[in-house]
């Protein structure tokens, strides 16, 4: 493992970009190998075991690039798989969580709402977030069929994403949280929608800038740093079809001719 190889991220789909954007953005001499498991879209429906099986060979692909480092970019993935790919792969692995630790620093009405997955929100790592920073606290957790899908379509803006939104949101309005934790990679390329719904003075806040710190903090420790010299090149890959997720990344990514390759099919199989 060196200081130059590339740092690898995956998500069900696209939605991990918005952590690779605060990465890119505190990591600017690193290169980045993206993943999106589009082909298996959404984690949130699968069992726990089948997604530490999608994870295991998406992370198998990565090794293959030569990753030094993968950051598993899915609040879903890290509940389901990080413990499991940590004991079955000796490279570092940062994982995300809902930011519910910075919500009970900012609320000040003691009243929380977090939007995640079913499956990020009904496992332990989950439960033992909230028993560790929620104490004292209202939190009102809700789950988002069908927003996942939304994003993966490149709907972020559109009236049909509005309408599931506020119904989303309308729990958390109820309870009159002054916090909204956005618990899915997905969600923060929805935040002008979310902004738009809820009051203002409410903080809408997501995990991008905490993992980026995280994953400097374990290049740092290790050594692994990329040299100061380097201009950091990205990668985006798909087990999806590249036609139809490329236009979606480029959205997403905010940049013209990205090119999405599509992982070969060892790694993209069941
Ligand atoms: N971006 C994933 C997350 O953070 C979405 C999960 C899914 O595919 O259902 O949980």
């Amino acid at each position: 493992m060196a200081a130059a190889d590339p740092i690898g991220l995956f998500d069900s789909g696209v939605g991990g970009l918005s952590i690779m954007k605060e990465v890119r953005r505190m990591l600017p001499h690193e290169d980045l190998i993206y993943v999106a498991d589009s082909k298996y879209c959404p984690y949130g429906e699968k069992t726990p075991q089948a997604i530490q099986e999608r994870a295991r060979k998406v992370t198998e692909f990565l090794l293959a690039k030569g990753v030094k480092l993968i950051v598993v970019a899915c609040n879903t993935a890290s509940v389901a798989a990080l413990k499991y790919l940590r004991a079955a792969f000796t490279l570092p692995f940062v994982g995300v969580e809902p930011a519910v630790k910075q919500a009970a620093l900012f609320t000040k009405n003691k009243k929380i709402g977090v939007l995640a997955t079913g499956l990020t929100l009904s496992g332990e790592k989950f439960t033992s977030l909230v028993e560790k920073f929620g104490g004292g606290i209202t939190v009102v957790n809700q789950a988002c069929p069908g927003l996942v899908e939304q994003v993966e379509a490149g709907q972020v803006s559109g009236p049909e994403t509005e309408t599931m939104l506020r119904m989303y949101l309308k729990p958390l309005q109820d309870t009159g949280v002054d916090v909204v934790v956005l618990g899915c990679t997905h969600y923060p390329f929805l935040r002008p929608l979310v902004v738009k719904i809820v009051e203002p003075g409410i903080q809408v806040i997501d995990t991008g800038m905490p993992v980026a710190r995280q994953t400097k903090r374990v290049l740092t420790q290790a050594e692994l740093l990329a040299p100061e010299t380097r201009i950091g090149q990205d990668w985006f890959y798909t087990s999806g079809n590249p036609s139809l997720v490329g236009p979606v990344v480029e959205r997403l990514w905010g940049a013209n001719e990205v090119v999405v390759e599509r992982i070969p099919p060892p790694f993209a199989t069941d």
